[in-house]
């Protein structure tokens, strides 16, 4: 009889996670209930936010320790069960880390005809969306401002640094390590790039943005926010998309100069969700897909094969090994 493979997370960890905080296991494969179809997981999203929601309630429900690890998925409709799916649909659902789950029907959207389905995730997905939202909705990036990204060989940060270029900004990243950085500008097309682990970042920002920042889009908070925010115009914007690096055990960091520098510099610091512009989502999307069909955007995706590469994977992406958006391939198709 086939089995469900599932992964799931016994105690939250408290200092760094690894992989030995992750069990796998087998089930039998759920019957759905009325008002629930059974989905098969086909491509799952690896996102650094997996880790935050180990710390607590965030924009969503907290992961409690023996769940199955929690995560966003395309998947495939197995059993109907009477819903107006047909088998074999393609939908976006949160059935977490197994194979198959039973999951009711109005937690789940139909996938847009798209191919490849793997764009849904990444360039047309959370990533290019919460990018895009983030930078021009919150950001509001002007043709010839200078703007800085952390995080920027990830998911979202590369293709912020993308659009930006787009719209005619200057494009600064800032990630860790030179190869990593010399990646970024000599084949992603940032205009220069910062090696957060060289150390002297405030240094080197104040170096490379010599005329300072007006847009800085914050993926990971902590001391490079700290350096970014004494390197901002007047009337800057800071966008807090996330703070990664503070998810994975490290003790809580500053920054300082808050609200000091916020009203010195008359500086916006605002978070978002990506769920945050559901009216802003069509435009979003035909941008992206305008630039895709000119050839504008480079699509960068870390596609890994097998459900059991998931820890490995999420592990991995903390560590910094990801460029571009990390998935996990859990079925062929
Ligand atoms: N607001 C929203 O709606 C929303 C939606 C999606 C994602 N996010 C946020 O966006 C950020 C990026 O998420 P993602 O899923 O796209 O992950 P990602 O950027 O693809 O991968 C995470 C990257 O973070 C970097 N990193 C890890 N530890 C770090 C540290 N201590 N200091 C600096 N950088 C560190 C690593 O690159 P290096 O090698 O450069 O260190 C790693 O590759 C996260 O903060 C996430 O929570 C927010």
């Amino acid at each position: 009889m086939k089995k469900n493979l599932q992964i799931t997370i016994p105690e939250l960890p408290t200092g760094k996670l690894t992989e030995s905080h992750f069990n796998l296991v087998e089930d039998v494969i759920p019957s759905p209930a009325k008002g629930q179809v059974l989905l098969k997981n086909i491509i799952l999203s690896i996102d650094a936010a997996n880790r935050a929601w180990m710390q607590g309630t965030t924009y969503r429900k907290a992961i409690e320790p023996g769940d199955v690890m929690h995560g966003y998925s395309i998947c495939q409709v197995e059993e109907p069960n009477g819903s107006h799916f047909k088998k074999g649909d393609f939908v976006f659902a949160e059935i977490g880390w197994q194979q198959y789950g039973a999951v009711n029907t109005h937690e789940i959207t139909s996938c847009p005809d798209h191919k490849p389905l793997s764009h849904l995730l990444s360039v047309l997905g959370i990533a290019g969306k919460t990018a895009h939202h983030g930078l021009i909705q919150v950001g509001k990036v002007k043709e010839g401002e200078t703007l800085l990204v952390s995080g920027a060989a990830g998911s979202v940060g590369n293709l912020v640094g993308q659009f930006g270029k787009l719209k005619g900004a200057k494009v600064i990243g800032i990630a860790g390590g030179k190869e990593k950085c010399d990646w970024l500008v000599d084949e992603v097309g940032f205009d220069a790039c910062l090696d957060y682990k060289a150390g002297k970042l405030g240094k080197a920002i104040a170096q490379t943005c010599s005329g300072g920042i007006d847009v800085y889009f914050d993926n990971v908070g902590g001391n490079i926010l700290q350096s970014a925010l004494f390197n901002m115009n007047q009337h800057g914007r800071i966008v807090c998309c996330g703070a990664v690096s503070l998810y994975d055990g490290q003790p809580l960091a500053g920054p300082m100069g808050i609200p000091g520098l916020l009203v010195v510099k008359r500086l916006r610091m605002e978070g978002f969700i990506v769920f945050d512009f559901p009216d802003k989502d069509a435009e979003a999307e035909n941008e992206i897909k305008t630039w895709i069909d000119r050839g504008q955007i480079k699509i960068y995706e870390d596609i890994i094969h097998g459900l059991s590469e998931a820890p490995k994977a999420l592990v991995g992406l903390l560590r910094g090994e990801n460029r571009g958006k990390r998935m996990i391939q859990v079925t062929k198709i």
